[in-house]
């Protein structure tokens, strides 16, 4: 079915406009994932662990909300799926053990960490402030890793299989969210 041609958005191309888009389901997500967490941990010894990476991951929804807003970019339609499978992936792994939450969050910041340093390569000399906005997030997720791995995400009951299940997920979450 032919598209009906959008006005274009100031100083985004549609490539752009995917990477926007796809960052903020990704970061939405991210979000349902924490709040799926506490939910369930809200008392254990790891909450304030999770909380802080949560409250991250607040501020980088805010940022990409507010460039889906300036760049006119259409928001995925997914937001209902990404809403409902982030909560549950994150209670349900909870449920499993703070260990497995953990192998949750690595296995997920490693994918993130992976799809930011491809959009950081390809924002070179294109978008030199969302380029800066996607290293910097970058940053963060990859801290989530590390802290995750240190946690003993890795000592989780099934942790391979875990691990690579959530990490097919992502990707195809990120494949999904790019263009639906
Ligand atoms: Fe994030
Ligand atoms: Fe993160």
């Amino acid at each position: 079915m032919p598209r009906k041609p959008k006005p274009a958005a100031p100083g985004s191309s549609p490539d752009i406009e995917a990477m926007i888009r796809v960052d903020h389901a990704g970061e939405y997500g991210a979000v349902r994932i924490y709040q799926g967490q506490l939910a369930v941990l809200k008392n254990g010894a790891a909450a304030d662990t999770i909380r802080h990476m949560a409250e991250q991951e607040q501020r980088h929804l805010k940022t990409f909300d507010r460039l889906v807003n300036e760049r006119r970019v259409r928001p995925t339609a997914l937001e209902p799926i990404w809403r409902v499978a982030g909560f549950a992936l994150g209670a349900a792994t909870a449920l499993m053990g703070e260990k497995a939450a953990f192998a949750c969050t690595a296995a997920v910041e490693e994918v993130i960490d992976e799809h930011y340093a491809s959009q950081v390569a390809a924002l070179e000399g294109k978008d030199a402030a969302l380029q800066a906005t996607v290293a910097e997030f970058r940053a963060e997720e990859a801290e989530h890793r590390d802290t995750a791995l240190q946690n003993g995400a890795e000592q989780a009951p099934g942790y391979r299989l875990l691990s690579a299940t959530i990490k097919a997920g992502c990707r195809v979450a990120i494949k999904l969210s790019e263009k639906i």
